[in-house]
């Protein structure tokens, strides 16, 4: 059928035509951002955790979107090892800002700009300085102090209120958090802990995403962390949400699929929303029409299987050397999709300590392809990884 008029998004945080399985968590947001308009209340930070390709990133630029049509300050990072997280939050606040003096009264805006000036000419002193579409007074002493976790903590105060007086929420989004300095980890837990200590919760809401090891480091950098978020796993979808993910988008466009062809689609796919696209984009464009049927599947699968092969997993498989592959493998062969033992993975690549598997394990952690769900386990951060690597010769 008409490539051109291909609905399915494979990728990277592209929006999916239908965004399958994440009603409840999305109506969740609904009520955190009622509270913060009609009560100006905010909620515990969240945390949403999962491995790649599961869909965090298109959940966050969608709670973005929504809090921007309701006219709230928003900033939306993504934490890499090279940028400080200070900087690029001081950045990603700027047009925020510059948009907030265009919507709201300038001078409900003033503190706030002052207190955002000097926290951006102290962490982002490159374009710290940058108009923010009105006149502002430097305010100093506040959220200048060079310290981040002191200073975030005043500047999310000061969002708080000033979010409260003109009866909107700001919503911070970091994505990729894992990949944040413990010191930075630790900067975000406090300034989460001080919102939450008031007795009516200012409306800042912060929403983290990252890989399942999240909470871990979270809770490493400060032990209260496990109480301080609202975790919100986002894991592979329901047999009825794929279902939907697939059948929805085309049907929206008067293409039906054929129930057979459906069923082996899911089975193709099983669950994975990166797959789930892959599979819809290759057989739509493999189909003849008017209806997609099952033959349609099997070569549209068979195409959405390579890209996922190339695209996802095989960078990843080389990337490893001899003996990190050896590990992989006795991964995949032991859990499969779920965390193995390590001490499982000692005798099955016939070492004698755990220690003896320590340099592999670690370099494979700090290489992201797997991760530690709890100590003593260690799983793949993406789906699938296990049954590409029992294909490898
Ligand atoms: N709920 C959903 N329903 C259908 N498709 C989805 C859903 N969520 C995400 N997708 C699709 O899955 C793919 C991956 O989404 P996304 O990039 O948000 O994942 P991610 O969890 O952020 O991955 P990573 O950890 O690699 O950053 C995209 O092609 C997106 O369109
Ligand atoms: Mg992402």
């Amino acid at each position: 059928m008409d490539p051109v008029l291909n609905p399915y998004r494979p990728g990277a945080g592209r929006r999916p035509p239908v965004l399958a399985g994440r009603g409840p968590l999305l109506d969740s947001f609904t009520v955190v951002q009622r509270r913060a308009a009609e009560y100006g209340e905010g909620d515990r930070g969240w945390v949403l955790n999962g491995l790649r390709g599961v869909g965090k990133t298109v959940l966050l630029n969608e709670m973005q979107s929504q809090a921007s049509a309701r006219g709230w300050i928003t900033a939306k990072v993504e934490a890499t090892a090279g940028t400080p997280l200070s900087t690029a939050l001081s950045h990603a606040l700027v047009s925020s800002m510059r948009t907030a003096t265009g919507r709201h009264p300038v001078p409900k805006l003033k503190r706030l700009l002052g207190v955002f000036k000097a926290f951006s000419l102290k962490f982002n002193p490159v374009t710290g300085g940058l108009a923010l579409g009105a006149d502002v007074d430097l305010v100093s002493g506040v959220a200048d102090s060079g310290r981040f976790a002191d200073d975030l903590s005043a500047l999310f105060e000061t969002l708080g209120e000033t979010s409260r007086e003109l009866g909107i929420g700001t919503l911070i989004l970091v994505d990729e958090l894992q990949e944040a300095t413990k010191d930075e980890l630790t900067a975000v837990n406090t300034a989460v802990h001080h919102l939450g200590q008031d007795p009516e919760p200012l409306p800042v809401t912060f929403v983290g995403a990252g890989l399942p090891s999240l909470p871990a480091q979270l809770a490493d950098a400060t032990s209260y962390a496990e109480r301080l978020y609202d975790y919100r796993p986002v894991g592979l979808l329901s047999e009825e949400a794929a279902e939907a993910a697939l059948v929805g988008p085309s049907l929206q466009l008067d293409v039906p699929w054929n129930d057979g062809a459906v069923a082996r689609a899911m089975d193709i796919a099983r669950g994975y929303p990166y797959f789930l696209q892959a599979v819809g984009k290759h057989v739509w464009d493999a189909a003849r029409g008017p209806s997609i049927e099952i033959d349609d599947v099997e070569i549209g699968g068979e195409l959405a299987r390579r890209e996922v092969d190339e695209g996802l997993y095989r960078s990843r498989w080389e990337r490893a050397t001899p003996a990190q592959k050896e590990l992989l493998r006795a991964l995949g062969d032991i859990g499969g999709e779920e965390p193995a033992v390590i001490g499982e993975l000692v005798s099955a690549t016939g070492k004698r300590r755990v220690s003896d598997l320590s340099v592999a394990r670690n370099e494979l952690i700090k290489k992201g392809l797997v991760y530690a769900p709890e100590r003593g386990l260690l799983a793949f951060t993406v789906p699938g990884m296990s049954d590409f690597i029992a294909r490898q010769p």
